[in-house]
């Protein structure tokens, strides 16, 4: 971050707030006060007990016409482009169960989880992604296109949820359009693409002065929240950089116009008006956060560097609703008002979208070890303008700030229910990158969830199973409530046994009511096939040229089509069955569900891929 405290206040001392707070990015930016629509209930509790916790009515009415109306037509084209492109035998289950013959209900439903770790993350969730996708052919060739099309569930934390978030509100279209944009320039409010080769911070390049002018364009565009008594922290001013990325309105040539909405007024609860989200033609879409909670245990916390506690709230956003299932909680509020100050008076337009993706990647607080430690990181001057222009008292800065909703709801083990803010960061923040618990939730009957996992744990940004290790110890202190199979203990046993380097089965000897997930385990964790490796940038790098995104992705293909690598024609191929053990793993709950045993080709495929 080459900007400078000197040049930043320089030119926030040159513009009037009080005017930039008119522009049109500054008014669809800040939220609307109005009284409830009668009727409106802006708790609803969902209880502590995992048996009986309820979902959201719009969400099972959702998922629900998913599974019965889209679902089984995705099921059936994927297990023809298993069928075709493998030319191996399934076992009558596989084909019996994609077909629908024990009905729709025994299909399997399936959750994937797309991890954080910034662009890198983005990126290589969005590779997987796409050779999960039935209307690639390249992918569907392979064996593994049509998944994400049969698949309920998309959750995203942190890059994840710039993926998912983005993903949701283009429309869903193919993943390399949604990366690279679409092929004509875009007008008005289209998606433009995720235009990463201009950095998320440092706009002007080389020129201070340039990025010093959008830093204050970006506190100018937050300045009427401010002003109508909402808190304002550097998470909106992150939200509104990652807007002109993840959302609609931008596009390369226009970034940094200041007469232009990039984006605001565009809500995360708006993505149900998206017309692949009205017909139910996407994966459900869910992002995930953490909580910095005001009665914390400290020694709760696991691996040495994470921040979170275990025992803090975990908060997922959906298009429907915000809360927490965790049963020290247990209660959600509308999305769509989010930011209310009472249940009188509801405000809309809170739940930016450019927001919820700002909570859930907001590692800023990371930087906050000692006051004189912000000072110096890279976001130290940009707070130091926030101060001085926005003066708030006695507010988190370096954190996502949100009206508390649950206000004296759960006093007895909630750890904020006194408090009239929720202080929310990165997802990621307590060791659990990928984003399971969304799809742990006992009232949403996930049964198989593909983990793509792309953090970085180890020194050159692989992967190594941290994230795993993570959400099984945390299941373990909410027993009853979250179940999650058995994975190694250590990052060092991960490594050793490889299992970050090829896909992973866990959960494959688990008994049925131990209500654990079979997980489909797809890790950043090596170059595949013997290639040079291009997958493991940092997580700061905030900014990738398009050639080298296209080679993250195309390397990402392999890793997701190359199974176990097999020793053939002098060097690594793809394994053969790996497209086919992917569906015997896809089918395994339901087939565990109604007592057929393992037959066939799954047999043997089981034996290769599953951890025990
Ligand atoms: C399909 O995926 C392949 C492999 O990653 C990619 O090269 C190709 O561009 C994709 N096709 C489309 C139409 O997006
Ligand atoms: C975003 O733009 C796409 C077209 O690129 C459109 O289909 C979609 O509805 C828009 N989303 C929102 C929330 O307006
Ligand atoms: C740097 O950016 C400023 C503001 O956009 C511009 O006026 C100036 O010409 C730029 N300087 C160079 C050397 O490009
Ligand atoms: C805090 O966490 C530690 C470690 O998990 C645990 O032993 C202790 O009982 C917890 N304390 C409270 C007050 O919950
Ligand atoms: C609810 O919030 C509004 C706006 O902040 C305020 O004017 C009103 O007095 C509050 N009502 C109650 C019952 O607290
Ligand atoms: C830094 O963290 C402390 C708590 O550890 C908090 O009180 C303070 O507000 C933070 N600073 C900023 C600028 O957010
Ligand atoms: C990627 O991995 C290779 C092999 O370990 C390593 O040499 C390289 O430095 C890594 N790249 C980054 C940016 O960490
Ligand atoms: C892990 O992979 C390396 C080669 O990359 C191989 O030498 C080693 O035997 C593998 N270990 C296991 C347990 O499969």
């Amino acid at each position: 971050m080459r900007l400078t405290p000197a040049s930043l206040l320089l030119y926030l001392a040159s513009v009037s707030l009080g005017a930039a707070a008119q522009s049109p990015a500054a008014v669809a930016y800040a939220p609307t006060l109005q009284t409830c629509p009668s009727g409106t209930s802006l708790v609803r509790k969902v209880g502590s007990n995992a048996k009986k916790q309820s979902l959201n009515a719009d969400e099972a009415r959702y998922v629900s016409a998913r599974r019965s109306q889209v679902s089984p037509d995705a099921w059936t084209k994927y297990l023809v482009s298993v069928q075709l492109n493998t030319g191996i035998a399934l076992p009558f289950y596989v084909d019996g169960l994609l077909l629908g013959l024990w009905g729709q209900h025994a299909q399997p439903n399936l959750g994937i989880a797309t991890s954080g770790g910034g662009y890198r993350a983005a990126i290589f969730g969005a590779g997987i992604l796409n050779a999960l996708d039935g209307r690639n052919k390249t992918s569907v060739n392979a064996g593994t296109g049509g998944i994400l099309q049969a698949a309920t569930y998309l959750s995203g934390l942190s890059g994840g949820s710039w993926l998912v978030s983005s993903l949701a509100q283009a429309n869903f279209p193919m993943l390399p359009e949604l990366v690279f944009g679409p092929p004509s320039t875009p007008s008005g409010n289209e998606f433009g693409g995720w235009l990463t080769e201009i950095d998320l911070l440092q706009v002007g390049g080389a020129n201070a002065t340039a990025t010093a002018e959008f830093v204050g364009e970006l506190v100018s565009e937050v300045a009427l929240k401010f002003l109508k008594g909402f808190p304002v922290t550097f998470t909106d001013l992150w939200a509104r950089t990652l807007v002109r990325h993840f959302a609609n309105g931008t596009t390369a040539a226009d970034l940094v116009d200041p007469s232009l909405t990039h984006g605001a007024g565009l809500t995360f609860s708006s993505i149900a008006n998206v017309a692949s989200f009205a017909s139910h033609a996407q994966p459900f879409p869910i992002v995930v956060a953490d909580s910095l909670a005001s009665r914390t245990n400290g020694s709760a916390v696991t691996e040495a560097g994470d921040i979170v506690p275990f025992t803090n709230p975990i908060y997922e956003f959906t298009p429907f609703e915000t809360g927490s299932f965790d049963p020290s909680l247990g209660a959600f509020t509308p999305t769509k008002f989010l930011g209310s100050p009472n249940s009188s008076v509801c405000a809309t337009g809170f739940d930016q979208l450019s927001f919820i993706e700002g909570v859930s990647s907001n590692l800023f607080n990371e930087f906050n070890t000692s006051a004189a430690a912000l000072a110096a990181s890279s976001i130290g001057p940009i707070i130091g303008a926030l101060q001085q222009a926005l003066p708030e008292t006695n507010i988190r800065l370096d954190s996502a700030a949100i009206p508390n909703p649950f206000f004296g709801v759960s006093s007895a083990t909630f750890p904020d229910s006194d408090q009239r803010l929720l202080t929310l960061v990165d997802g990621g923040e307590d060791g659990e990158t990928t984003p399971f618990q969304p799809l742990l939730v006992k009232a949403r009957n996930v049964d198989t969830i593909i983990a793509i996992d792309a953090p970085a744990d180890t020194a050159d940004h692989f992967a190594a199973g941290l994230s795993l290790i993570a959400t099984q110890d945390r299941a373990k202190r909410f027993p009853g409530t979250y179940a999650f199979p058995p994975v190694p203990t250590t990052s060092a046993d991960f490594l050793a046994q490889n299992l970050t380097k090829r896909p992973t089965f866990f959960g494959c000897h688990s008994t049925a009511a131990s209500g654990e997930p079979l997980v489909i385990y797809i890790a950043n964790g090596g170059a595949p096939l013997g290639q040079v490796p291009v997958t493991n940038t940092s997580t700061e790098q905030l900014q990738y040229p398009s050639d080298e995104v296209q080679a993250m992705l195309d390397q990402t293909f392999d890793i997701a089509t190359q199974g176990i690598p097999v020793a053939d024609r002098g060097g690594l191929q793809k394994d053969p069955q790996w497209p086919a053990c992917l569906a015997c793993a896809i089918v395994d709950r339901s087939r565990g569900k109604l007592d057929i045993p393992r037959d066939g080709v799954c047999k043997s495929c089981f034996a290769r891929y599953c951890w025990s």
